[in-house]
């Protein structure tokens, strides 16, 4: 089954809104397998963020990544990827469809709470790079065969 990685940004825990936004894939019918509460260091945020290497925003990005805790976590089901992304809602809250998290929570782009992977081979390398293979739990769902 598809995996994605998702992300509450330090902007959504400050705002005590991890609990919200993991009712969103819970409610869609998502199977989490893997969460964790960290820092990011600016090594990690280098590397989770290397294609944006070079832009204007990176530094003010890899600053507020890494000014306060995140809430990291894996997701499982079919389509995960591109559901979660449409879940999320577009990058610039301005453009978001209401009802998706970023039009519903946040205002401006550099704040806007929550990261997922874009692609089969950004999920893979994210969660490789957040995660173990340990810290990925298997696991059954009676509910499993009806999504
Ligand atoms: P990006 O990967 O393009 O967006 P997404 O998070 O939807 O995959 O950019 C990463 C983050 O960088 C984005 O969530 C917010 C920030 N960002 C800016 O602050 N300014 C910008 O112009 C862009 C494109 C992104
Ligand atoms: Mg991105």
């Amino acid at each position: 089954m598809e995996k994605t990685f998702l992300m509450v940004k330090p902007d959504g825990v400050q705002r005590q809104l991890i609990g919200a936004i993991v009712h969103r894939f819970e409610e869609k019918g998502f199977k989490l397998v893997g969460a964790k509460f960290m820092q990011i260091s600016r090594s990690l945020a280098e590397q989770h963020y290397a294609e944006h290497q070079g832009k204007p925003f990176f530094e003010d990005l890899v600053q507020f990544i890494t000014s306060g805790p995140v809430f990291a976590m894996v997701w499982e089901g079919r389509d995960v990827i591109r559901l979660a992304r449409k879940i999320m809602g577009a990058t610039n809250p301005l453009e978001a469809a209401p009802g998706t998290i970023r039009s519903d929570y946040s205002s401006f782009m550099s704040r806007n709470l929550i990261h997922g992977s874009d692609s089969p081979e950004s999920a893979e390398r994210e969660i490789h790079l957040f995660f173990n293979s340990s810290e990925i739990i298997e696991y059954k769902k009676a509910i499993d065969q009806w999504i």
